[in-house]
């Protein structure tokens, strides 16, 4: 049975978990038992007044940051109202036998379904074409909680989430670790690009935390939050606190920051902060915090696109050593259908060479090195270095990146198993070294970056 209630003299029933459906007029109490087995589903019995702070009120009172709203009969000149004036409150609406008044002038964003009978068919189309994202559909009463069932488990975004998640994966951030003394003494803490600084007066930052994280309900309800903005020597780091390993603290160096939350160290910046505001936003929420401390070094920050780690002190070392060198050869290692694509070399009859520009007369350059590409018919993403390094015998400085090969024409490409590379058709030991690498790195999947000559340097890694 569902538990009746009374707060401030709003009288609702409620029963079942999960998301909230609130039900507003007709047959409510009959629908929330229907509903109970999926959602949260709280009949609302409304008074006279206005509708829109009875609603406002329950869903402060009862906790919930958003909700799906079904209004029956006279119940639906209640949603549209609350649909109107608290749009970040509401997921979708339903209008069961209703098709009130809508002003046009006031938007409703969320999606919105219209269920009638026939009769009333015409009107509730109208209705549907004055929503953003309004439809109608003609049901008997047999129909409408099927109808209602699948409308409320509909996804609220047309969008493939995979692509959408790309999309916005191509905005290069850095990567934070967020932590937080929490409530109850216990150190929490994970993986965050969302950082963005707000405001210096007062001093604001924000991140954004999934709802589906362990930890959310900790960092909700936390007095503050430290967000550690890691260092390219940090990656591991990275990767503990996106784990959902219990013990992340007792595997990383931290300490407690002024204000008391966790501060990682080898850290190239820190902001220890007091809860500013918590904002509900879709499947996250946003936490701000206030500054209340904060340091920086001189280390270099990890970098984050599309997916990959990217060290920007390599990067930058790549572009100085591409303007100070004599001469400098940009080439690249490409793939395509895992195969190693290798051109003619010009100056050696059965000669191969990576695609690359600059041996020969001037420096090369990154976007010469796309216009041969386009030449010999392929397109690439070069979007990772992995080799920068002085040829000894040709004094050339030499930068080679990695990435695939889409080939849009029959080109003079010559397409190479990784497992039977034609070494002796390469033009030097400093380009087989390197795919020598290069093949044993993509067998395991983490490529590292070279610096140095072609003997001696550094290799970091970076994925
Ligand atoms: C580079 C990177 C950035 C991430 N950014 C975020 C983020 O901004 N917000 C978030 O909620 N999760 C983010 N994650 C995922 C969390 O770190 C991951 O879900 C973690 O398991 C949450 O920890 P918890 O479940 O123990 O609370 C990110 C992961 C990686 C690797």
């Amino acid at each position: 049975m569902p538990a009746h209630s009374t707060i401030g003299g709003i009288s609702y029933s409620e029963k079942g978990e999960g998301e909230a459906v609130l039900f507003i007029g007709g047959d409510a109490p009959a629908l929330i038992d229907a509903f109970a087995g999926g959602f949260r589903a709280i009949a609302l019995d409304i008074a006279a007044g206005d509708s829109v702070a009875q609603v406002r009120r329950l869903l402060d009172e009862l906790a919930i940051t958003s909700t799906n709203l079904v209004g029956h009969g006279s119940g639906g000149e209640a949603v549209l109202a609350v649909a109107a004036a608290l749009p970040h409150r509401v997921r979708r609406i339903a209008l069961v036998e209703a098709v009130p008044d809508h002003d046009a002038a006031t938007p409703i964003l969320c999606p919105a379904l219209i269920v009638t009978g026939k009769a009333l068919g015409p009107e509730a189309d109208a209705l549907a074409r004055g929503l953003q994202r309004g439809r109608s559909a003609i049901a008997g009463p047999g129909d409408i909680r099927s109808l209602l069932g699948s409308f409320l488990t509909e996804r609220l975004s047309g969008f493939d989430n995979r692509e959408l998640r790309s999309a916005f994966g191509s905005f290069m951030t850095g990567v934070t670790i967020v932590t937080t003394a929490g409530v109850d003494g216990q150190p929490r803490g994970f993986t965050a690009n969302s950082f963005t600084s707000v405001s210096l007066e007062p001093p604001l930052l924000m991140i954004c935390i999934g709802k589906q994280a362990a930890s959310m309900e900790v960092f909700r309800n936390a007095r503050g939050f430290a967000v550690n903005i890691l260092s390219e020597a940090q990656k591991d780091v990275s990767v503990l606190f996106a784990s959902k390993r219990p013990d992340k603290f007792e595997a990383a160096a931290w300490r407690a920051g002024p204000f008391g939350n966790p501060l990682i160290e080898g850290s190239a910046a820190w902001f220890d902060c007091a809860r500013y505001q918590v904002i509900d936003a879709g499947d996250h929420i946003i936490l701000m915090g206030h500054v209340e401390a904060f340091s920086y070094s001189d280390a270099n920050p990890l970098g984050y696109a599309r997916g990959h780690y990217i060290t920007l002190g390599l990067e930058q070392a790549a572009v100085n050593a591409a303007s100070s060198a004599s001469r400098t050869v940009v080439g690249a290692i490409l793939e395509n259908d895992n195969r190693l694509v290798l051109l003619p070399d010009a100056t050696r009859p059965s000669g191969l060479v990576l695609p690359e520009v600059g041996r020969h007369g001037h420096s090369g350059s990154a976007s010469q090195l796309h216009e041969l590409l386009q030449r010999e018919g392929m397109d690439a993403t070069l979007g990772f270095l992995f080799a920068v390094f002085e040829n000894p015998g040709t004094r050339e400085q030499c930068i080679y990146y990695r990435g695939e090969a889409l080939l849009h024409a029959r080109g003079r490409m010559v397409l190479a198993d990784f497992e039977d590379i034609p070494w002796d058709r390469l033009p030097d030991e400093a380009t087989c070294s390197m795919l020598r690498r290069y093949a044993a790195e993509r067998k395991i999947g983490r490529f590292k970056v070279y610096s140095g000559d072609h003997r001696q340097g550094t290799v970091k890694a970076v994925d």
